[in-house]
């Protein structure tokens, strides 16, 4: 029986509601919240959990106040000159999903020397999503494997063989899904990926989701039954 994640995947919402509850300015929320990106990381590499993928702004959230939406990309890009050292000496592999064509160069750079600085490491690897969305994930991949197979009808996709031109094409599916902040919806995220992910909400604000919360988050997953459309009495059998 498995009780531990290999995957967990991270819907990090309630930064702004922190910052308001404390009356301060949203920015100040965001960047908590960046800040207890490193602690999570580090809880989730003494766990074990070989794949972590962080949901860090979406398709939709460009519809933001225009500062907001630019602290945040400042934010991506001091995480990642902060970070990168650090990543590659731990032995952790960054990536990132989602369309980077609508960033800044500075921060196109950024992403790709973190990627190609971190390639051969393996203990964790760490998914960044951003401008992601689960459906551009899933009509990005439809269009990729047309083109690349121009004389195959499209009635012969198979879901198998789609998964292989998704962003994650290289990252198992997400085992427990942790959304912050009280919210109860997928906001877009991993819509194919998480067709038999464990969902875990808790009202706990990103920026307070501590080592005690995430520990809370492994043990109710540890007490789980995944019986992917089969019985009980199937899934004891074969374990
Ligand atoms: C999550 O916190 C960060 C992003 C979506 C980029 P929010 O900014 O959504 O915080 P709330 O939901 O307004 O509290
Ligand atoms: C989801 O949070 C996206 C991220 C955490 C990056 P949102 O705050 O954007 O989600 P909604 O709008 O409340 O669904
Ligand atoms: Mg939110």
């Amino acid at each position: 029986m498995q009780t531990r994640p290999k995957h967990i995947a991270m819907i990090m919402d309630g930064n702004g509601r922190w910052a308001k509850k404390r009356l301060l300015p949203r920015a100040v929320g965001h960047v908590r919240g960046s800040s207890n990106v490193r602690s999570i990381v580090q809880v989730c590499v003494e766990h074990g959990v070989e794949y972590l993928t962080l949901f860090a702004f979406s398709t939709e959230n460009w519809r933001r106040p225009e500062d907001e939406v630019s602290t945040l990309m400042d934010l991506f890009i001091q995480y990642l000159d902060k970070e990168v050292g650090e990543m590659k000496a731990a032995g952790i592999r960054f990536r990132m999903i989602g369309e980077r064509s609508a960033f800044s160069a500075s921060l196109q750079e950024r992403i790709a020397s973190a990627e190609r600085e971190t390639s051969q490491n393996t203990k964790l690897h760490l998914t960044v999503a951003a401008n992601y969305g689960g459906q551009w994930d899933i009509l990005k991949a439809t269009q990729l494997w047309a083109q690349e197979n121009p004389n195959t009808s499209l009635s012969l996709l198979e879901p198998q063989e789609l998964k292989n031109y998704l962003s994650t094409r290289e990252l198992p599916d997400p085992d427990l899904l942790i959304r912050t902040g009280g919210e109860s919806r997928l906001s877009n995220f991993l819509l194919w990926q998480m067709a038999y992910t464990e969902l875990y909400f808790t009202d706990t604000y990103w920026p307070e989701f501590d080592r005690a919360e995430l520990e809370i988050a492994l043990d109710w997953f540890s007490k789980r039954v995944r019986r992917f459309g089969q019985t009980d009495e199937q899934v004891l059998e074969e374990n």
